[in-house]
């Protein structure tokens, strides 16, 4: 295959590259999936307005993420079992990311740990909080994450209990792979990821396993998070979480502007509007359609950032017109993670700065910073 030019050509590169169950696990959403497509298609119908005759040399994506410098206002979401779709997954993206000035994110899910990262990076990355029953767990994950360095805590708001993933039911989803005929099959048709896992130990939930008690094996993440998910978790426990962390605080998977007001009144620094990616509440809207209402409602009071559907770089100069003050790719990375390892996610970082850039030249714009709803010329 020819170099990579778009998202959608990574995407078509990691199906082949990475065995079926976990290629599915990235590339699905709840039940129907309608939350999931919506997230992608809404992003279509906003129409930018184009300019011309401006002058548009030194163009500039740099600005700020909770008072932090990003290169362009992109971060890489908190994916789960990210070290599945390559071997030390989080590792190599988390260099990525580093070397190319964006915020990484790691899942608490993580297959590699909050240590395995914090030993392959020079710089602070975030660390992605779900709220376990074991309160004593929870309080060893954040100092863990402080212990690390890391410069903020995404508190992921929207997953006390899992929505269902057709795919991940059939294909009898679970880290590390189990070894009935059907996924030695799938395991055995990509050899150059079969070699790659092979050479590293880091096949399980690297922040879980020999940190929580009684949990050596997982027999799957489904059961896990059903037994271990905190589902009383409510807004008087935020205070408690950002008591503990005492850093930058974003709270991820506001999709309501009530849910929003709430979320400012607790002091966090910063909102993601998402659905989990169309992962959860199937039928919930998109997010770029609930942004500028969550705009209106909380923007003076704290950052709001963006994920879900993203998939190029006009996206995210929709997403910031829309007033989003950073935005962030799960499933973007994830396939260029399984297409081509770390060089896949500097590539799939590398397209969507190109096409912001160019795309914000052509809306006669030269500084991200002055990017706002002017470049939006309507929705069709
Ligand atoms: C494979 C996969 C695993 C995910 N795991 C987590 C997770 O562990 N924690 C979390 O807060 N969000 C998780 N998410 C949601 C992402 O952080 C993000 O909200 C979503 O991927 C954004 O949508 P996009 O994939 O269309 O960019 C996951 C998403 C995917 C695709």
């Amino acid at each position: 295959m020819t170099k990579p030019l778009t998202i959608a050509d990574l995407k078509k590169m990691a199906q082949r590259r990475v065995p079926k169950m976990f290629f599915d696990y990235a590339d699905s959403g709840a039940w129907t999936e309608s939350t999931y497509a919506a997230n992608e298609a809404d992003f279509h119908d906003i129409k930018l307005r184009q300019r011309v005759l401006v002058d548009m040399t030194n163009r500039t994506l740099e600005t700020t993420m909770i008072g932090q410098k990003v290169s362009m206002p992109v971060a890489l979401a908190p994916t789960g079992m990210t070290g599945m779709q390559h071997a030390d997954g989080e590792m190599l993206a988390a260099r990525a990311a580093e070397e190319f000035g964006v915020p990484f994110t790691l899942s608490t899910m993580s297959i590699c740990s909050i240590e395995d990262v914090a030993s392959v990076t020079t710089k602070p990355f975030w660390f992605q909080l779900y709220v376990m029953r074991d309160r004593g767990f929870v309080v060893d994950l954040i100092n863990r994450a402080k212990a690390a360095k890391c410069s903020a805590l995404v508190l992921t708001a929207d997953l006390q209990i899992i929505g269902q993933r057709h795919k991940d039911l059939r294909n009898g989803l679970s880290a590390p792979p189990k070894f009935t005929p059907k996924h030695l099959w799938q395991m055995a048709t990509r050899p150059s990821w079969c070699m790659e896992m092979l050479k590293t130990k880091r096949r399980n939930f690297g922040n879980i396993l020999g940190h929580a008690k009684g949990l050596d094996d997982l027999p799957s993440i489904t059961t896990f998070a059903n037994e271990q998910f905190d589902p009383q978790l409510s807004w008087k426990d935020v205070a408690w979480i950002r008591e503990q962390w005492g850093g930058p605080l974003i709270i991820k998977g506001i999709l309501d502007v009530e849910d929003a007001r709430q979320a400012a009144e607790t002091g966090a620094d910063a909102i993601i509007v998402s659905n989990h990616g169309g992962r959860q509440l199937d039928g919930a809207p998109s997010t770029i359609s609930m942004l500028p209402r969550i705009v209106d409602a909380v923007g003076d009071r704290l950052e709001v950032h963006i994920d879900g559907g993203i998939r190029s770089g006009q996206d995210v100069l929709k997403a910031v017109a829309l007033g989003a003050r950073g935005t962030y790719i799960g499933r973007p990375f994830l396939y260029g993670l399984g297409a081509m390892g770390k060089a896949g996610v500097t590539l799939a970082l590398e397209i969507i700065r190109k096409e912001m850039d160019v795309t914000m030249a052509l809306c006669g714009k030269r500084d991200i910073k002055d990017i706002d709803s002017s470049i939006i010329s309507g929705r069709q």
